[in-house]
């Protein structure tokens, strides 16, 4: 019986995760497994993930103070974030493993060269919110595919609770920009970014020392 409300529950997470996420372009299944070999290198990199999520929520309070229900959703996120990047660096110590160096992040490089870079406030501001809200999602994702694929059960459980919490930052971020921005030029901007995403996806290696 609780096996059927396990399952019930996994399917019903699945599909709202399928749902919500919106992504054009599933991981690469060999993926998973590449991770596994590279546990030291794959925590490492999740861990400055979870920090640089903390430090663009600050730098985004900072420059856009003057919505106050940005600054009311993100004090939370930034205290949450660094929980995660707590939480990444007692699984390292707990298996011995170390802190590495913090590596270039080619995805998220590749995403913010994709932002307005001139032009009005608006569609700046509108454009971090949905790099966020996209890399949110990518990593909701991956988070999924290794809470479902590892042969650790440990490790399948450490991977789900970031994905729950990835999910609804993903939703935060989207729900702020329609709230703030016309919510039909939110989701045409929205598109253009889930297209270039494929983009960026099909031209970065698979690696399993890496998140993105
Ligand atoms: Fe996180
Ligand atoms: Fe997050």
């Amino acid at each position: 019986m609780q096996e059927t409300a396990n399952n019930l529950l996994a399917d019903e997470v699945s599909i709202h995760t399928k749902n919500i996420l919106g992504l054009k372009l599933p991981t690469d299944p060999r993926w998973v497994d590449l991770t596994t070999w590279h546990l030291e290198e794959i925590l490492t990199d999740h861990a400055y993930c979870e920090q640089k999520a903390a430090m663009t929520c600050i730098s985004l309070i900072q420059r856009y103070s003057d919505f106050p229900e940005l600054v009311d959703e993100l004090a939370p996120i930034v205290t949450e974030e660094w929980g995660h990047f707590r939480l990444v660096l007692a699984e390292l110590k707990k298996r011995g493993l170390k802190l590495g160096l913090q590596r270039k992040d080619k995805y998220v490089n590749k995403l913010r060269a994709f932002q307005q870079k001139g032009g009005s406030r608006e569609g700046r501001f509108i454009d971090e919110l949905l790099t966020m809200a996209l890399v949110e999602a990518r990593s909701c994702e991956r988070f999924k595919r290794l809470s479902e694929g590892l042969a650790d059960i440990g490790m399948r459980k450490f991977y789900r609770l970031f994905m729950e919490s990835e999910a609804g930052h993903y939703t935060t971020f989207i729900t702020l920009a329609e709230t703030f921005f016309d919510k039909q030029r939110v989701r045409n901007r929205w598109q253009e970014w889930l297209a270039h995403e494929i983009d960026i996806m099909e031209t970065i290696d698979v690696r399993g020392d890496r998140i993105h």
